[in-house]
């Protein structure tokens, strides 16, 4: 299997150099956009890899997968669905193209940051440094890596310059959809971008989905099948933002991309796959990630549709 994986990575390493890595945050742009890199993790198997699969990078929007599940965990799906809606916005994952007087629940995603900002007032804790710590650990704790830690330098260029974060957690208050401090919401949504990951700990954490919350490694449960499924659909339908559609019919299962370059991939009941690659396509995802994950699913026929 990892000769099928390099050799994938191979045939698809000319795509990095078709893509740019993100500059919007000054630190991201340092990174070096040829790294290409893939992870998989299969119930009853030894894992397999290929390339830069054990350097790290930042979740960025990876980490709304966790940040919704918390929000299930420790709030519920009613209150979730009464604060964000379901259905694929279309749309960029910084959009401000609400028109106004029209902003309601429904028209925000968790997958999209409006969503994601607004999701952080549903983790419990006193203080959104308590929230924080809670996402960390259960990130820790799905990744079986408790050495897990955020990137100092990429969280204090992401606070110094997301203004538009800002406007859109200002935005959400404006309409009554969340009430605690901008500042704080954005302070916890900014660390979690900023937490430090491999392709291995984003695999690892994508085979508890795959499993429906429970990991077959160790044979703990961590959260209900129905929270799973709630988590899997909306990967599958908004996972990839406005390329969502392309990449369901291309590679054909939930994942989720960040502007660090990384994607998860579910492949239920199955297994859980990362890839990383920090050039970045139009929309924001992996360009080579992108392929390498069409290719693989075409290989394996890991397409669920
Ligand atoms: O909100 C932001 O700007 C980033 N920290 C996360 C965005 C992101 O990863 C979008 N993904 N493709």
């Amino acid at each position: 299997m990892n000769l099928l994986l390099k050799q994938i990575l191979d045939d698809c390493r000319h795509y990095t150099a078709q893509g740019h890595v993100a500059t919007y945050i000054p630190q991201l742009a340092k990174v070096d956009p040829g790294k290409l890199g893939i992870y998989m993790i299969e119930a009853g198997a030894h894992d397999s890899f290929a390339g830069d699969c054990f350097e790290r990078f930042t979740m960025q929007s990876v980490v709304k997968t966790m940040i919704l599940l918390l929000a299930l965990m420790d709030s519920g799906i009613d209150k979730v669905r009464a604060l964000v809606g379901a259905e694929a916005t279309g749309k960029p994952f910084d959009t401000f193209n609400y028109s106004d007087q029209a902003l309601t629940g429904a028209h925000i995603n968790p997958m999209v940051n409006t969503g994601a900002i607004a999701l952080c007032t549903l983790i419990h804790g006193e203080t959104y440094e308590e929230k924080f710590m809670r996402l960390l650990n259960l990130t820790r704790l799905l990744a079986d890596n408790q050495e897990l830690t955020v990137d100092e330098d990429v969280y204090r260029s992401e606070k110094e310059t997301g203004n538009k974060n800002r406007a859109l957690a200002y935005m959400l208050t404006a309409y009554g959809m969340i009430h605690d401090p901008v500042e704080d919401i954005l302070d916890c949504y900014f660390r979690a971008c900023s937490i430090l990951v491999t392709c291995r700990d984003l695999a690892r954490i994508a085979l508890v989905f795959a499993h429906h919350g429970w990991d077959p490694k160790n044979g703990k449960r961590y959260f209900t099948p129905e929270l799973a499924r709630y988590v899997n659909a909306t990967l599958a339908t908004c996972g990839m933002y406005d390329g969502s559609g392309e990449f369901a019919l291309t590679v054909g299962f939930p994942a989720k991309s960040g502007v660090g370059g990384g994607i998860l991939g579910v492949i239920p009941k199955r297994m859980g796959i990362a890839v990383y690659a920090p050039a970045l396509d139009k929309h924001g995802n992996s360009m080579a990630g992108v392929k390498v994950l069409a290719a693989l699913s075409k290989e394996l026929d890991l397409g669920i549709f």
